[in-house]
């Protein structure tokens, strides 16, 4: 058992080492949540709201990997939009356009996950340097974490529009790198979503898996994050022990 006095020390060392880390993080799934749009479908699904919200959220990133596979890209925003159209289609809800870009609006000022706040706040006094990095266009993000009050903890959004191409390819991660300036060891991705952990992983970086809920199932592959927390909050020690 260390005494405090080592505890301390220990911590201290964590903290220079901490400065060296550079953290990418995702947006939705990680930072907001995609449940956010749930209250706002309820008028058009009832009790299938959460069912939509989901099936939306799943089309969406299904269209951005087979566009980035078809290497006909449009931003996130089209996936979105045309994965509305779909998800409509699909649970028979008959609504006007109007009413899909005040859906789509909702999708603009999603809210961010309870621990965030907190947990940024004290990832920033450890001395990171964050990034936000999203298949986001980097004007709806940047509205998103300005709307959300946590602009400020990010040194710049990366955008994968930039290179018009979507996560999981390894051209995203690689951009990230040289977009930040981090070396792959030095810098880890920080997301909810599976499948993001894995690309960054097999694209030499570090990746914390955060499991948003007990029930998620990480893909069994056989790629495993560097480390798995349950909130933003437990990430500073994760990554100090790594
Ligand atoms: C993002 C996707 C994965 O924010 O939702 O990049």
């Amino acid at each position: 058992m260390p005494n405090e006095r080592n505890a301390t020390s220990c911590r201290r060392g964590d903290s220079l080492e901490m400065k060296k880390i550079t953290l990418a993080f995702d947006v939705y799934g990680t930072l907001m949540d995609t449940a956010g749009v749930t209250r706002a479908l309820e008028q058009y699904a009832g009790d299938r709201a959460a069912a939509f919200s989901d099936l939306w959220r799943q089309k969406q990133l299904e269209y951005s990997f087979r566009r980035g596979l078809m290497q006909n890209y449009q931003s996130f925003s089209v996936c979105t939009r045309n994965a509305l159209d779909y998800t409509c289609a699909i649970f028979r809800v008959d609504i006007s356009k109007s009413e899909k870009d005040a859906l789509m609006a909702e999708y603009r000022t999603l809210p961010v996950f309870p621990d965030v706040v907190e947990g940024l706040g004290s990832l920033r006094s450890s001395g990171v340097r964050m990034f936000a990095f999203s298949n986001g266009h980097a004007d709806d993000v940047c509205s998103l974490l300005h709307h959300n009050k946590i602009d400020t903890y990010f040194k710049d959004v990366i955008s994968v529009d930039e290179i018009r191409s979507f996560k999981p390819n390894p051209a995203v991660y690689s951009h990230f790198l040289r977009r930040s300036g981090a070396h792959g060891s030095e810098a880890w991705l920080i997301s909810g979503n599976p499948f993001d952990v894995m690309g960054a992983i097999s694209a030499g970086m570090r990746a914390a898996w955060v499991q948003r809920s007990p029930d998620m199932v990480f893909d069994p592959w056989g790629i495993e994050p560097t480390v798995t927390v349950s909130g933003i909050a437990g990430l500073q020690d994760a990554i100090a022990g790594n």
